[in-house]
């Protein structure tokens, strides 16, 4: 019996990102909203859940779990389901065990994560200045998050940061940042931003279209076409001048879903086939159902079933419809 899962568009889907929390210690302007109302525990996966659920794709052919949130690092337990993980990595069924996080808590986390076979983590970061980034965060500490990156990099994980590339925010930073991602040996990638959750006009007074930034940075550095690639949406530019790695995830002004290979699990136990659709599937529902995982992959292998082709993001004004009214977290 073939075990992969295989969208109807002919994608193996090999990469599932899981959000194991609404919650956030940062309220990001792009993210959140000031004043959130999280969810009630019971609405939550717990961690033995969450923990069934991956293995449960693991089981259909996963290679790659993200941990995400909100924060993931903010959920109380959660190293017991990277240790859990760990033992699929050293059966070698999984192949990466990942994670997005803003950092605020990778200083005392870091070296439990390297412990559980977590070899890379992705760090937002959208400026270096300290006012700045608590306009943009509204709450958190910078320097708090340069210490978890530091502390990351000791304890053996190589670091990815990640940059929203905000019109008049943070664009006159792009390429100090850059200088300083690539002497501390860290690939960093531009993110446009993307229009989810409550818009309102000033998201797309934000948008900043990455062609132009990447015109922008060709004056400062030599960049060279690479066809490295880490499972995800980024194409990535070396830069000549540092030795060191550019990457650019474009939904909006080139979209890649031809190569979608993912699909996105929230921390109430809904998967989404896209993120640019409202379509999801419920899988909170056959977990609790049952102890074994029947109805569980039955769920999973229905909703793969539907997998869009793309999504339809447009960054003019005039096309508000199709932007989704969830948030990334
Ligand atoms: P790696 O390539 O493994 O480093 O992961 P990644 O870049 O996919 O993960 P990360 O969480 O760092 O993603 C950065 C951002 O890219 C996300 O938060 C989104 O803004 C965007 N992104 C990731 N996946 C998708 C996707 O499937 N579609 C779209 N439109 N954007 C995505
Ligand atoms: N558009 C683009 N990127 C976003 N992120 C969160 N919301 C948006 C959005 N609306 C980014 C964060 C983080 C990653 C998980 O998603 O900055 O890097
Ligand atoms: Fe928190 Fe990340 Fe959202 Fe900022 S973008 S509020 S750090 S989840």
């Amino acid at each position: 019996r073939d075990a992969t899962l295989v969208d109807p568009h002919g994608r193996a889907i090999t990469y599932v990102r899981v959000s194991v929390t609404d919650r956030c210690d940062f309220r990001c302007a792009y993210c959140m909203a000031e004043e959130m109302t999280f969810l009630p525990k019971r609405e939550l996966l717990t961690l033995e859940e969450l923990d069934r659920l991956c293995l449960a794709f693991v089981e259909m052919g996963t290679r790659k779990i993200r941990i995400t949130g909100g924060e993931p690092l903010v959920r109380r337990g959660i190293m017991e389901l990277f240790r859990s993980l760990s033992g699929h990595l050293e059966a070698g069924t999984l192949q990466e065990v990942t994670l997005t996080t803003n950092g605020s808590q990778l200083a005392r986390f870091a070296g439990e994560l390297a412990s559980c076979g977590v070899r890379r983590v992705n760090v937002s970061l959208d400026t270096l200045d300290p006012g700045r980034f608590k306009a943009i965060t509204r709450r958190g500490d910078l320097s708090r998050v340069l210490a978890g990156i530091d502390a990351a990099q000791r304890a053996g994980l190589a670091v990815k940061i990640n940059v929203v590339a905000l019109k008049g925010v943070n664009e006159d930073e792009f390429e100090p940042m850059i200088r300083w991602a690539h002497v501390r040996n860290m690939a960093i990638t531009f993110i446009e931003v993307m229009p989810l959750g409550e818009i309102e006009a000033s998201r797309f007074d934000q948008h900043l279209p990455l062609t132009k930034v990447r015109a922008e940075l060709a004056r400062h550095f030599t960049l060279h076409e690479t066809d490295h690639r880490t499972g995800g949406p980024a194409r990535y530019a070396r830069v000549g001048e540092t030795g060191g790695l550019i990457g650019f995830i474009t939904p909006l002004t080139h979209n890649f879903c031809e190569a979608c290979n993912r699909v996105r699990v929230t921390c109430t136990g809904t998967l989404y086939m896209c993120l640019g659709h409202e379509d999801a599937a419920d899988l909170r529902s056959p977990l609790r159902a049952s102890e074994g995982n029947d109805l569980l992959n039955a769920a999973i292998r229905d909703a793969i079933a539907r997998k869009p082709k793309g999504h339809d993001f447009d960054i003019s004004r005039a096309n508000l419809g199709p932007a989704v009214a969830r948030h990334m977290s």
